[in-house]
């Protein structure tokens, strides 16, 4: 079987076992993943962080554009998915962890990151508890450069308040051309 059918299996299987975890039903389209990765300036970026890569449609298209010196943090707390990525991917610049996003500056320090450059979220929000979304929101923006991004899709508009009372400036795209269409904001530190 090719893989991307493989994946989208093992994806939906998943969220079958896990929905509130994992929040959507199938991998996000190519066209999602270039729109929200477009974003990122790659040529002067030192450390990139990813949320919630799943099947990792993110993470292979981020491996394909950061540079040799760039890190990569990969934060994913399903069991499946993280065996999965550790299998699929194997680049010394990648640095995968199963724990909960909100751990970020515990993995910066362990690192001897201080700060990211850009992240990039799949966390399905509106199913996070409230304290977990806000620790994790909180934590990404003490911890981005100035001027750095946060870049997260949502399949509503629910998480508009919330984005914009942790980051500097908001802006939302409609994507379409996804199933089920997303929203992407883009928010700077
Ligand atoms: C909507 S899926 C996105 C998967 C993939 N990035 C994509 O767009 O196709 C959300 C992912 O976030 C992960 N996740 C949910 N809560 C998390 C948390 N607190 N920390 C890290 N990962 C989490 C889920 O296990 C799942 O893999």
């Amino acid at each position: 079987m090719k893989e991307k059918k493989l994946h989208s299996k093992k994806f939906l299987k998943t969220f079958f076992q896990d929905r509130k975890q994992v929040g959507a039903v199938a991998p996000s389209w190519r066209f999602l993943v270039n729109k929200m990765c477009n974003h990122i300036d790659y040529k002067n970026a030192k450390c990139i962080v990813e949320f919630g890569p799943g099947t990792g449609v993110f993470t292979k298209e981020l491996l394909h554009r950061i540079g040799p010196d760039c890190k990569l943090i990969v934060i994913e707390l399903n069991d499946e998915f993280h065996e999965l990525l550790d299998k699929k991917f194997n680049d010394d610049r990648m640095l995968l962890y199963k724990v909960s996003a909100e751990q970020l500056p515990e993995i910066l320090k362990e690192n001897n990151i201080q700060e990211v450059d850009a992240i990039i979220s799949s966390l399905p929000l509106a199913v996070i508890p409230k304290e977990i979304r806000e620790a994790i929101l909180t934590n990404a923006q003490n911890k981005l450069k100035e001027k750095g991004l946060y870049i997260q899709y949502q399949y509503s508009l629910n998480a508009k308040k919330l984005i914009e009372k942790v980051f500097s400036e908001l802006s939302i795209q409609f994507v379409p051309v996804n199933i089920p269409p997303a929203f992407v904001y883009k928010a700077i530190k």
